[in-house]
């Protein structure tokens, strides 16, 4: 290995990666290319569709929803591919944190697998908030109530007065206790959750089909126009509105920051790529799986989104359970129950796998001594699964969960996983000209030009949010780098190993 000029930018050398897949602690090698799609798609299609739809196409975008969808699959696309390189280069566990080691070096990697935690623990949180308003909405066709001090988080943004407000709720509990069962799951083991996964991927599907299907037949197209009412931009550079309209609070509106806030909604396709040390040919079955599921969802959401629009007026759309409540509208309430049904299967599914991919980036990270390895990396005797770190995140979920509200969480989310992709991109950019010898199973097409639109997109998409969020992304990079220089340069593997 190369002595690095500064120990902070040590990268982590590839033939280092491969090397440690032969070593102890690792995961077993079960999954093929159609558990590997189903994982993506189980990670991809829940609350981003089932739940903030409603709110985004009332408050943003109108019925130019669709378009909001079509552009954040876009930018995805060109993410996606870029993942897809190198989850074929170096099929271990810990996605865009192992590739940021590799590239970029030992502290933007931990930055970047600190911003993860936004992405997958964060976003867990907000699906499991999702889940409790499906849960409640199907408690409620039978007439049945949860106490409000039991039913939700205890603040919730107001857009009327633009910032957040007590509900009176003390504790959201379904979202706690959904993610204590998720947690018990996936500590039980990866092939058995892939089997959950599975299940519960197929149900969603199906609901998805069903209301593309029957909801067409419902569509009254004067619904989609017009088209665009908060126009078809929303772009701001730190609370400056540079390009459309903003709303009463300041946020930007428009097609485009309804892309920012529908990229959520796609939030989960990269997360095949955690489980290259679980497949069993990930060389090709990885770049498949993620692909694969990303298209295939980008396709169901156009056209969910289309029909949804195309059935309620988008200012009359549901808050908590839009697409069940659409089908309500139109007189076919065995139709809003069946699909509150698959609601909650399709949320619990993306929770499932968001909380795995969770504790094996935390495992990846140990391993690399930056957090305790002894706790972090350890492998459960029996379930081969990564137990501590499953157990933590449960725990970690479950606190912001309890308190906090969906709205506030997903902008949060957005931003951390946007930033994820910039970096990713830039790797395929750096690892290209470094190790252009590589092999590369999986290869972006038209570098550098594709990964360059990559970052622009996601760059754009960062700024079509509401500015705040910068601010909440700085602070949280803050919070890591102080963990950093307190423990991780200290105990870093890759810098033992230089100084021996
Ligand atoms: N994409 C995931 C969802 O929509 C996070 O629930």
């Amino acid at each position: 290995m190369t002595k690095p000029t500064n120990p902070l930018f040590a990268r982590k050398p590839l033939s280092m990666l491969l090397e440690e897949l032969k070593g102890e602690n690792r995961l077993r090698r079960v999954l093929g290319p159609v558990q590997l799609t189903s994982l993506g798609v189980g990670a991809v299609i829940g609350a981003g569709i089932f739940v903030s739809t409603g709110a985004v196409a009332r408050q943003t975008a109108g019925p130019a929803l669709t378009l909001s969808y079509a552009v954040a699959g876009l930018v995805c696309v060109f993410a996606a591919l870029c993942y897809a390189e190198f989850a074929s280069m170096v099929p271990v566990a810990g996605s865009a944190y192992t590739y940021a080691y590799a590239t970029l070096g030992e502290l933007l990697a931990w930055i970047i697998g600190w911003d993860l935690i936004l992405e997958y623990a964060v976003s867990s949180a907000t699906v499991a908030d999702g889940w409790s308003g499906y849960f409640q909405s199907v408690l409620n066709v039978f007439g049945w109530k949860l106490p409000h001090a039991i039913a939700g988080p205890v603040v919730n943004y107001d857009p009327q007065l633009g910032h957040l407000v007590a509900t009176g709720s003390y504790i959201n509990l379904p979202a706690v206790v959904i993610v204590a069962l998720v947690t018990g799951i996936l500590v039980i083991g990866i092939q058995e959750s892939a089997s959950v996964n599975t299940a519960l991927v197929g149900i969603k599907v199906a609901a998805v089909l069903f209301v593309i299907g029957v909801g067409l037949f419902y569509v009254n197209t004067a619904n989609w126009h017009p088209f665009a009412p908060f126009g078809f931009t929303g772009f701001q550079v730190f609370g400056h509105t540079l390009l459309g309209q903003s709303d009463a609070g300041g946020k930007p509106v428009g097609m485009l920051a309804g892309a920012a806030l529908a990229f959520f909604a796609y939030i989960g396709f990269d997360s095949v790529s955690t489980h290259s040390e679980e497949a069993r040919n990930p060389q090709r079955d990885v770049p498949i799986g993620i692909i694969v599921s990303l298209v295939l969802c980008t396709l169901l959401y156009i056209c969910v989104v289309a029909v949804l629009t195309g059935m309620v007026p988008f200012d009359q759309l549901d808050i908590n359970a839009p697409v069940a409540d659409a089908f309500r509208r139109v007189g076919l309430r065995w139709a809003q129950f069946l699909i509150a049904l698959a609601g909650i299967a399709g949320i619990t599914s993306v929770l499932l796998v968001t909380m795995l991919s969770q504790a094996r980036i935390l495992l990846a990270i140990a391993r690399d001594g930056l957090l305790p390895a002894g706790f972090f990396a350890a492998v459960h005797d029996r379930f081969r699964t990564p137990w501590k770190s499953t157990i933590v995140t449960g725990i970690f979920v479950a606190s912001l969960t309890a308190f906090l509200p969906i709205s506030v969480l997903l902008m949060l989310v957005n931003m951390g996983t946007l930033f994820a992709f910039v970096i990713v991109c830039a790797a395929v950019l750096i690892m290209r000209r470094t190790h252009p010898e590589a092999e590369r199973p999986f290869r972006v097409p038209f570098v550098p030009v594709l990964p360059i639109v990559g970052i622009g997109s996601c760059l754009l998409l960062m700024f079509s949010l509401p500015s705040e969020n910068w601010l909440r992304l700085i602070v949280w990079l803050a919070i890591g780098l102080i963990i950093y220089f307190s423990y991780g340069r200290k105990h870093s593997k890759l810098r033992k190993g230089a100084e021996t």
